[in-house]
């Protein structure tokens, strides 16, 4: 772990505090960094949390799974996720996998209602290469000299790929320092997007002084920005 290692390499995620929690009723996207707690509203709820059903969906094409049915939650339904009092979807320490389409819908004596409300729920996730765990040993020395690559990418359902949301959205992935500056200007790191700009990585060889060195990835809307 971390905490383990010669050099403590954090890759620490943090999101324009514009995006952050977004679920009003006009912008049903919620962005969120892995391991962190989210609230998605069901802006339909009637009086009684009772009527309230939350669907998940993965991807376009993969199953629709009841998380909560009509109040209840279903007993495969994982401890992390629960129905909050305003009949809010509760989700602990969220991972990548817990991005997609989130569905909130009514029944009442046991009809469905027409107003189906969604939330697309996209999950920044960082990931470090050499990792600092391996199978073979306790731990991998992550030690000066040697390169290290940090991985950031962006899961979305993917009716809004990245690159949709980075063209009609103005998204846009970025690594940054402790002062938040750009570090693409920075001949140190090597820095690539995928094709789909979902996915930032950055390379660079370890020095001595990066030792408690934090570089952050950063999600941030241009048109937001702008306001
Ligand atoms: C959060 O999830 C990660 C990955 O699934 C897990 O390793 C970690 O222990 C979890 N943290 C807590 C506080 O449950
Ligand atoms: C992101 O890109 C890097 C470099 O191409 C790759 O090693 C890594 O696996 C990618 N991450 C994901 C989650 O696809």
């Amino acid at each position: 772990m971390a905490d383990q290692c010669d050099l403590c390499l954090l890759g620490l995620i943090i999101l324009s505090s514009l995006l952050t929690g977004t679920s009003g009723v006009d912008d049903p996207h919620v962005f969120i960094s892995s391991g962190e707690n989210v609230r998605l509203s069901c802006n339909n709820a009637l009086s009684d949390c009772k009527s309230t059903t939350w669907i998940y969906k993965r991807y376009r094409y993969s199953a629709a799974v009841e998380l909560i049915d009509q109040g209840i939650k279903k007993k495969d339904t994982e401890r992390r996720k629960s129905l909050g009092s305003d009949c809010s979807l509760n989700i602990k320490n969220v991972t990548e996998e817990d991005s997609g389409l989130y569905t909130c819908r009514q029944f009442v004596n046991g009809e469905k209602q027409e107003t189906d409300t969604y939330v697309f729920l996209h999950v920044l996730h960082v990931s470090v290469s050499p990792s600092s765990s391996s199978s073979s040993s306790s731990q991998t020395e992550i030690s000066p000299g040697r390169s290290v690559t940090l991985s950031c990418q962006l899961y979305s359902y993917n009716r809004f790929p990245c690159d949709h949301l980075v063209h009609s959205e103005g998204l846009q992935l970025l690594w940054v320092n402790q002062a938040g500056v750009d570090l693409t200007i920075d001949s140190r790191y090597q820095i690539l997007f995928s094709s789909d700009h979902c996915n930032i990585t950055l390379t660079t060889t370890l020095l001595n002084e990066d030792d408690n060195r934090e570089w952050r990835c950063q999600l941030m809307s241009c048109l937001l920005l702008l306001l």
